[in-house]
């Protein structure tokens, strides 16, 4: 469409009206440029009615503020000491490497294992603890996400969009879409309470214990505007399991695809991990420096294969003049960052797998402004280097370890996403193979 209309061009569902910007220079002229005036989260019917304001991804004005700030800092804090993310990171990707090794060479479909070590990523950050797979109640929370991730914009959606006054007393999938998010909340309230029973606020060990004791700082205070309650900390969880469970795992699939249809790029990286790091330790984010090949190809694969179908949409936050067009105050806005990461003004062979795109003339790591899986400006993603450490190390401790070959009789896997809010590649079974059987 941007072909047709430009880069800058509006999409009508019906009634409602969203303007798309499409590439990069578009897209960084709104978001990085004029960050302010495009810095809220689209409102609308459905998000307003299921979400009403609260946590980080979809809330605007003081709230968005006030918890994106305190999570911004608590992340930062998490991430810090012994027992921070990496650890617990590093901890997520042996047990991953041995669900593989339990394959036996077989083909196996990585998807399940894959979605539960990165949900456990997040319940270690929000909840301090991991779950056994076979728990019933992880299993539940997992299908209530991906039920809410399939349900957005999908027709259902749409039509409440338009008639919502008609839509909240018809029966249908909305309605399980409600109560899907009222299992991820009643899953962080509890956790809420076996914290507050028995956790030692003094010493805090994951986001609950941070966001306790701030709720108790505010309320000593008698702070009269707070956001700090506990309906912002369950929904703040909710935003960190939808934002980075399905988003992380999508990559990291992709990335096994894409180095299975490759294998003499998948070989290359095993070559620098085994010559520059060997065996000696479990891998760790730092070795990202020492590793450029491996680097450019994870940054490649989250460029060529993108997690979302566009990004997150936004609104203006006041009228706005962009190449000459008025946007009203309030107009729901679309940064399309899958046309930037394919922008053929910005990438040599953006249809095609090639981590030149991330190298120099010596082989060394490249950082492009053009890569913006993350979003950018005010809004960017607060999970960035939780995903950034999760994908580097999930996959170099994968690969550092087996060989991703296709089963026998396969030539190729299907390339091609299943269209989505979130595009998965399609259904596909690989073989892990020990290095040191081949
Ligand atoms: C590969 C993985 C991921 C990708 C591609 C991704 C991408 C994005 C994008 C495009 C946005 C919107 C940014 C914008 O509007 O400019 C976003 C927002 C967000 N992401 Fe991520 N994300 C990933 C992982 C995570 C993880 C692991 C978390 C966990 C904490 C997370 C939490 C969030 C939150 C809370 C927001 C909302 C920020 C706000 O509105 O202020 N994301 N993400």
């Amino acid at each position: 469409m941007a072909k047709q209309y430009g880069n800058i061009y509006t999409l009508w569902g019906g009634p409602l009206a969203v303007v798309v910007l499409s590439g990069y220079e578009a897209v960084k002229e709104a978001l990085i440029d004029r960050s302010e005036e495009f810095s809220e989260r689209l409102e609308t019917a459905f998000f307003n009615d299921i979400i009403k304001g609260r946590g980080i991804i979809l809330s605007n004005g003081h709230t968005w503020r006030q918890q994106r700030r305190f999570a911004v800092v608590t992340m930062r804090k998490l991430g810090l000491g012994k027992k921070g993310m990496e650890h617990q990171i590093a901890e997520e990707a042996h047990q991953l490497v041995e669900v593989f090794a339990r394959s036996k060479g077989q083909p196996l479909d990585p998807t399940f294992h894959i979605t539960n070590s990165v949900s456990n990523v997040i319940c270690a950050v929000a909840f301090g603890h991991r779950f056994a797979v076979e728990d019933e109640q992880f299993q539940k929370l997992i299908e209530a996400i991906n039920y809410l991730l399939k349900f957005l914009f999908s027709p259902t959606h749409i039509l409440y969009e338009i008639f919502p006054w008609i839509m909240r007393y018809l029966p249908g999938p909305h309605k399980q879409a409600f109560s899907s998010l009222d299992t991820v909340i009643s899953f962080a309230k509890d956790e809420m309470e076996k914290h507050k029973e028995t956790s030692s606020l003094h010493e805090p060990q994951d986001f609950i214990d941070f966001y306790l004791l701030e709720m108790e700082k505010h309320q000593n205070r008698n702070d009269p505007v707070s956001t700090f309650n506990e309906d912002n900390l369950a929904q703040c969880i909710f935003d960190f399991f939808v934002a980075g469970t399905e988003t992380t795992a999508i990559s990291l699939k992709w990335a096994l695809l894409l180095l299975a249809n490759h294998p003499d790029i998948q070989d290359k990286v095993h070559k620098e991990i085994k010559n520059v790091i060997g065996s000696s330790h479990s891998m760790c984010y730092q070795d990202k420096k020492k590793l450029p090949y491996t680097n450019a190809v994870i940054h490649e694969m989250q460029r060529f294969k993108y997690a979302f179908v566009s990004g997150i949409p936004r609104q203006t936050a006041k009228d706005v003049k962009i190449h000459g067009s008025l946007i009203p105050k309030t107009t729901g806005i679309f940064p399309d960052l899958r046309s930037v990461l394919l922008d053929p003004t910005r990438w040599k062979t953006p249809a095609e797998f090639n981590p030149n795109h991330f190298l120099d003339k010596d082989g060394q790591y490249v950082a492009r402004e053009e890569y913006l899986p993350f979003g950018a400006g005010s809004r960017i993603c607060l999970g960035m280097q939780l995903a950034k450490i999760e994908i580097f190390i999930f996959l170099t401790s994968l690969l550092r370890t087996f060989s991703f070959r296709l089963p026998e009789g396969v030539k190729e896997l299907n390339q091609d996403p299943v269209p989505r809010v979130a595009m998965n590649p399609h259904p596909y079974k690989i073989c892990a193979i020990p290095h040191c059987r081949t």
